[in-house]
């Protein structure tokens, strides 16, 4: 009876690498949608929002602009409490999914035609 749990165990081991792996890059697809949830009041998210809600909260393509804005640097915007924005409840799978479609905003910005 050792051979089912060893296998169990293997395919156990194989599914949570898997995900681990798509975890990396982050959907900036899902990203879009959870940032219209969740950050949409205050922040404009898309390039063709050239005002966020809040005046005070920086545009997605502004941030995807600013030197050192990386994936570093908005994983601790976003795991850290700032003036004026709240904490957020996001697993970090979601976290990295929008960090991944802020990014992605950088290359559509190098081209305004679409
Ligand atoms: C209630 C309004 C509000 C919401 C909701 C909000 N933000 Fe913000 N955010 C702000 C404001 C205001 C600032 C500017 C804060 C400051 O300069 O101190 C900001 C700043 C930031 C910054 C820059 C931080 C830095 O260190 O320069 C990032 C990145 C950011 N927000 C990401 C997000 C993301 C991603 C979401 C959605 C998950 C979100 N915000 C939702 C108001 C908001």
């Amino acid at each position: 009876m050792k051979t089912p749990a060893s296998l169990a165990t293997f395919l156990l081991t194989a599914a949570m690498v898997a995900p681990l792996h798509a975890q990396d890059a982050g959907d900036p697809r899902h990203g879009l949608s959870l940032a219209r949830q969740v950050c949409f009041e205050c922040h404009a998210i898309q390039p063709q929002q050239l005002l966020s809600p809040n005046p005070r909260a920086p545009t997605f393509p502004q941030l995807a602009a600013t030197p050192g804005m990386t994936t570093a640097a908005l994983t601790v915007a976003l795991t850290t409490p700032h003036a004026g924005m709240p904490m957020f409840r996001l697993s970090s799978e979601q976290r990295e999914d929008i960090i991944a479609y802020i990014l992605s905003l950088r290359s559509s910005n190098s081209t305004p035609g679409k």
